[in-house]
């Protein structure tokens, strides 16, 4: 943690309020050491797809192996392209490129940072085989537009929802929108471990299937190997700490949200561009987002008010030294590349107490004004 006052994310508050239930889980564990694939990886897996209202779930590793993962169960791979948001962290096209695919970016919308789609209509080729929009800071992309554009072109639709546990859409769970859904359960998300971890959610039972033999060195019965595959298993003792973790997960973001609606309550009207909420939106608010214009001043001087703060994400997919290859230059997605340079992400996590988000907004204003 820095030598902020007010951390970005505090994950030892946290654990501090579930440290007897935590410990118990692992301890159980422990005692009857079934460590791989063992009786919390297939509970964990059961309560999750109830909670996101889904057929089936399959606990992989991480994030980017449910993304990866997906893409080749759904058969997507070398010659294909995948429409996605330039705006986005990276391993949302790395799990594309991971699959063999090329990953086809698009700009995001100005006020959710989301997919842009009618970008991504344009975007179409007769090589594109799907899209993926990603739920990002726990805002649900456009999955109505999303779906629609899809459907029009025979497109499969994947759901990046590694910030948005719990986030729903005109009453839907965000992981049971389109074709498959892809959580990270890294410990600073909205659900997170104790370690690596992540789940694909869908409700394609095939799909899923096939998921649960990649992740498994290609298994279908012990040492009848069906495919060439990875080990991308969820670790048992991170299950066992997950399961713990998702009974608490709804009282969570309700506090997350309400210190949304208190920074914005509070920020209104001081030059700042706060986040937007669509319409049927549940947010939950993995971060929340703010555009400064003179932005590098303002998290230096928040910086040495003892208030931390996060840039997601400070330099676009398109323009990472990683895809230099792709010969993207600057100019590309504007609005993405505007966003890059203004945004600032404050201080939030459940425990975060409302006098700290007044501290913070109160820094801001009298930063902002001067
Ligand atoms: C939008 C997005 N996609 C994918 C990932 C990858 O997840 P993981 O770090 O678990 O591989 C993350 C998080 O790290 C993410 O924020």
């Amino acid at each position: 943690m820095s030598a902020c006052e007010i951390p970005l994310i505090d994950l030892r508050a946290q654990h501090a309020t579930i440290a007897a239930e935590v410990e118990q889980a692992v301890h159980e564990v422990m005692e009857r050491c079934d460590f791989i694939l063992g009786r919390d990886v297939g509970a964990f897996e059961a309560e999750f797809a109830e909670y996101c209202g889904v057929g089936s779930a399959v606990g992989v590793d991480s994030g980017l192996s449910a993304l990866e993962l997906g893409l080749r169960a759904l058969g997507v791979g070398p010659g294909d392209e995948v429409i996605t948001p330039a705006n986005s962290f990276i391993a949302s096209s790395s799990a594309i490129s991971f699959a063999g695919a090329t990953p086809v970016w698009v700009d995001c919308d100005p006020e959710t940072y989301c997919i842009d789609v009618d970008a991504a209509r344009r975007a179409i080729t007769e090589r594109t085989r799907a899209i993926m929009a990603v739920h990002l800071y726990g805002h649900p992309a456009d999955m109505d537009g999303s779906l629609a554009l899809a459907g029009d072109h025979g497109l499969k639709l994947v759901e990046d929802a590694c910030q948005a546990h719990g986030a729903r859409l005109n009453g839907r769970r965000a992981g049971s929108l389109g074709d498959f859904a892809a959580f990270s359960f890294y410990p600073a998300k909205n659900l997170g471990a104790y370690g690596d971890a992540g789940m694909l959610t869908t409700n394609d039972a095939e799909l899923a299937e096939r998921v649960r033999t990649m992740r498994n060195y290609g298994q279908r019965r012990k040492y009848e190997h069906v495919t060439m595959a990875w080990n991308r298993r969820l670790d048992t003792v991170q299950a066992a700490v997950l399961r713990v973790k998702l009974r608490h997960l709804d009282t969570w973001n309700g506090a997350r949200r309400r210190h949304a609606a208190l920074y914005s309550r509070l920020l209104e009207g001081c030059g700042l561009t706060l986040p937007q909420t669509r319409p049927g939106v549940e947010h939950v608010f993995h971060q929340y987002v703010v555009q400064a214009p003179a932005r590098e001043k303002l998290v230096a001087e928040l910086a040495e008010r003892g208030v931390a703060t996060g840039l997601h994400y400070p330099v676009p997919i398109h323009l990472q030294e990683a895809y230099r290859g792709r010969g993207m230059r600057r100019g590309s997605f504007p609005v993405t590349e505007q966003a890059a340079t203004r945004l600032v992400s404050l201080p939030m996590y459940p425990e975060l107490r409302p006098d700290q988000v007044e501290r913070v907004a109160e820094e801001i204003r009298s930063l902002v004004a001067r």
